[in-house]
């Protein structure tokens, strides 16, 4: 321990409040022991700082909105990512903020979850190479940050009391993969453990987890946070090495914890070592906010870097001609985000910006709104778009998702824009052959009418002067370089996750095993609208001289290692930057695995006419599967084929390189499998169960859905016993009144904050509530509530709380 000094003068009372944090956003501090007080806030895009007085999530000190993850990761800029981070760092120094509550790197395991726009990819190696960038930049200031959420927390459906079911090998390779190259590679100084459960237990009271991988396997120094009311029992928390469980004043469970370390089932040396890190933490955290007392940043300069972000993250995916424009009179905008730019998500990432732009003040254009802030359009602002389109030069229609179609909190209903929105662009297209749609959205979404249009750019949620980016590219100010992080599929049906994605079930079920975003679309050969790592240019690269050299030990003995060399050139007649991709192709062997898996990428900046060579070293996970037998990674031996291109498509070069190792084989069962056959149909649940059954370490999933009537506990939610009991159904009733009273909307409003507040109080876990509550949802009222449920207590007793509490 670093701080036994420390420690050694704490009572066990001190300790316990230690491990718990002092309101909303600080640590506890004592200061006449030596333990300062720090402050946290959300990230990821910005700082969400917020004063005593702001309780609405929207309220906050003004900050940089840069780009939201989809669109930072779409610009594969590492440079780049790393110098956007290192400024929201110079922001937290300002603001006396020690950790940033991010990088977000959840897989996109669907399109549809509702934070999607939070994290940065389908893809574990991009996710935690951008992670790892973002860590990096914005530690240099000495502000910490918190890579989230820890793990296998991608959906938003029953996201407080669900449990992810996942294999171990899908667990390894995909869901803790960028979570374990940004640990080794750029050391968090925090994790915040997610609300979910990973295979039967929750994040924050897995052991297996925080512990035996994250600590013991991979090294991790840092500290472990819960996610915001996440810690389902705290002396199990503890135990597991959760060390901070946040927000804290509600005092919930500290008289358990206290009980526990005296009657010793609970392990003094426990509850210290996680004081040691809260300590640690605290002390690194004032020390720099000392050192920076005062600070200040250049509010122009940020809001530059997040315009160059947004430019860079700006996907062109497609362009029959009418890109870029050429100057002069003849535009026509058309849209509500042409006038309202959609530019981040809702929840904790929101952010108050410093400054905001919107195209209808950069582009010299006429304009038509076409349809209204929540996607709607009628017959008259139909005709009025057609009547202004038919004689434009060029329409540029902003179309995407109105902000209440996604959110933290809930998951997307499907991946369709508003039929109002489609219908604008179809009139559009109707009468004039120039349409250029521009999406603001947070992922993938479906586009109907793409063959009727000319061109088509991805801006994602492009920050507070992504505006200004939109139209630099629009006119060729800035060439497009920016590539999808996620595939675009023809249809909702074809995202192989769909069916067991957040359906009324609190067991999420990852079937699909390995076979996330592109890994299932190219072995199953499903078509799809644009492909991973999708991204034109006003220029074009040719690629030559691919070379591989392959050292079976890497420098540090855990993989191969393995460089690439290729040339690039620029063709073109403009200057353009490319995201060169390199694939690996697994030997054709009985074991069940990808296509192709990305392992490496650079971008490069090329003149017309220029050509470079590009070194890039590849991940050294890149000739290893993680064996369920061994529970460790091992190298499979044979022949690969190492791809160079600019998609996942479209691989402009290959060359073969022998790996050391024996060819790993597989279960004989899988090969008749669908694992092994993808092509046809669905997992099943058997076969599932059968790879379940692979992972020693992996216990029998639970069935969580059975919980009855008798059995309800802190886990359960308001909304599970509002099933069960009439009274609580009432209670339930005056509580989001009063949620939107408070709002100023009505009961039924689909404004997203109230949505968001909705899914956050009644799918939240009683035990969430009472965290999170800030007095406003005691333990006794979860204790009534639950008796009721339960059947131990009489409904009256609800409705007496009912009264003393709403008056009614
Ligand atoms: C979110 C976290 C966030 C925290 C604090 C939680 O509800 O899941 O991402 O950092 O709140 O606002």
């Amino acid at each position: 321990m670093k701080h036994a000094d420390i420690i050694e003068k704490l009572t066990l009372q001190e300790k316990v409040r230690l491990v718990s944090g002092d309101g909303p956003w600080h640590t506890v501090g004592f200061p006449s022991k030596g333990v300062p007080s720090i402050m946290m806030t959300d990230g990821p895009h910005g700082l969400r700082k917020q004063g005593n007085g702001e309780t609405d999530i929207n309220d906050s000190t003004p900050a940089t909105c840069f780009p939201a993850a989809v669109t930072s990761g779409a610009t594969w800029n590492r440079e780049l990512i790393a110098r956007m981070a290192r400024a929201i760092g110079e922001e937290a120094l300002a603001e006396g903020v020690s950790v940033v509550l991010g990088p977000g790197v959840n897989i996109k395991r669907n399109p549809k979850c509702g934070r999607n726009f939070e994290y940065f990819s389908e893809d574990p190696y991009l996710a935690g190479e951008m992670a790892s960038s973002y860590i990096n930049g914005l530690q240099q200031t000495g502000v910490g940050t918190s890579i989230k959420h820890f793990a296998a927390n991608s959906q938003e459906y029953k996201r407080f009391n669900s449990d992810s079911q996942v294999d171990e090998r899908t667990l390894r390779e995909i869901y803790l993969r960028a979570f374990e190259i940004a640990v080794k590679k750029a050391s968090p100084r925090t994790i915040m453990a997610a609300y979910c459960r990973l295979n039967g237990e929750f994040c924050t009271c897995n052991k297996r987890l925080l512990t035996d991988i994250l600590r013991k396997e991979w090294g991790y120094g840092g500290l472990v946070v819960s996610d915001w009311g996440a810690v389902a029992r705290h002396v199990d928390a503890i135990k597991a090495g959760c060390d901070l469980a946040m927000p804290g004043g509600s005092r919930y469970e500290d008289d358990v914890v206290e009980k526990a370390a005296q009657d010793g089932t609970l392990p003094m040396s426990a509850l210290d070592e996680c004081c040691d890190r809260v300590i640690d933490l605290a002390l690194k955290g004032e020390a720099v906010r000392d050192a920076h007392k005062g600070a200040s940043y250049d509010k122009d300069e940020h809001d530059k870097i997040a315009k160059e972000t947004a430019a860079e993250g700006m996907v062109l995916l497609k362009n029959g001609g009418a890109l870029p424009i050429a100057s002069g009179g003849g535009l026509l905008l058309v849209g509500y985000m042409a006038q309202n730019t959609r530019y981040q998500g809702a929840g904790s990432s929101h952010i108050v910006p410093t400054k905001l732009t919107h195209m209808t003040d950069v582009l010299q254009a006429d304009f038509v709104a076409g349809y209204d802030e929540k996607g709607d359009a009628t017959d008259e602002s139909i005709a009025a778009v057609k009547a202004a389109a038919r004689d434009a030069r060029v329409v540029i229609v902003a179309a995407g998702l109105p902000a209440g179609y996604e959110s933290e909190g809930f998951d997307r209903k499907s991946l369709d824009l508003p039929a109002g929105i489609n219908r604008v662009v179809e009139a559009a297209a109707s009468v004039n052959d120039n349409v250029v749609v521009v999406l603001m959205a947070g992922g993938a979404v479906l586009l109907p009418w793409l063959d009727k249009v000319n061109a088509a750019l991805f801006a994602g949620l492009c920050g507070q002067s992504g505006a200004r980016a939109i139209c630099d590219v629009l006119m060729g100010r800035v060439n497009p370089s920016g590539h999808l992080t996620e595939t675009w599929p023809l249809k909702a049906e074809d995202v192989i996750s769909e069916p067991f994605f957040a359906k009324n079930t609190k067991n999420v079920e990852y079937r699909e095993g390995l076979y996330a975003g592109y890994r299932y679309y190219e072995k199953a050969n499903v078509p799809v609208r644009f492909p991973f790592g999708h991204g034109l240019s006003y220029t074009q690269f040719e690629y030559s001289d691919l070379k591989v050299r392959y050292a079976a030990q890497g420098a540090h003995g855990d993989g191969a290692e393995c460089k690439v060399s290729l040339t690039v050139k620029n063709t073109g007649d403009m200057g353009g930057a490319e995201v060169v991709q390199v694939y690996v192709a697994p030997p054709k062997d009985s074991l069940y695995r990808a296509v192709k898996e990305l392992r490496g990428f650079e971008k490069v900046y090329l003149e017309a006419g220029e050509s470079k060579v590009i070194d890039i070293a590849l991940d050294d996970k890149s000739f290893c599967v993680y064996s369920m037998a061994d529970n460790k990674w091992v190298a499979s031996g044979g022949e690969y084929i190492i791809m160079a291109g600019s998609s996942v498509q479209d691989i402009r070069l290959e060359c073969k390189v022998t790996a050391a190792g024996a060819p790993l084989a597989e279960a004989g069962w899988i090969k008749d499998s669908w694992y092994s056959n993808p092509a046809v149909g669905t997992p099943s649940r058997d076969e599932w169960q059968r790879l379940m059954e692979c992972s020693p370490a992996t216990s029998t999933p639970l069935d969580l859905d059975a919980v009855k009537k008798g059995d309800f506990g802190m886990d359960s939610t308001l909304k599970e016993l509002a099933e069960q009991n009439k009274a609580v159904r009432c209670f339930v009733e005056k509580y989001k009144e009063r949620l939107a009273r408070g709002m100023n909307v009505p009961v039924d409003s689909d404004d997203e904050r109230y949505l968001m507040a909705v899914s956050c109080t009644l799918d939240c876990a009683l035990h969430g509530m009472v965290i999170m509550g800030g007095g406003t949802f005691e333990a006794q009222t979860a204790k009534a509530l639950l008796d009721a449920a339960n059947g131990k207590c009489d409904d009256r007793v609800v409705y007496d709380l009912i009264s003393k509490l709403y008056g009614v």
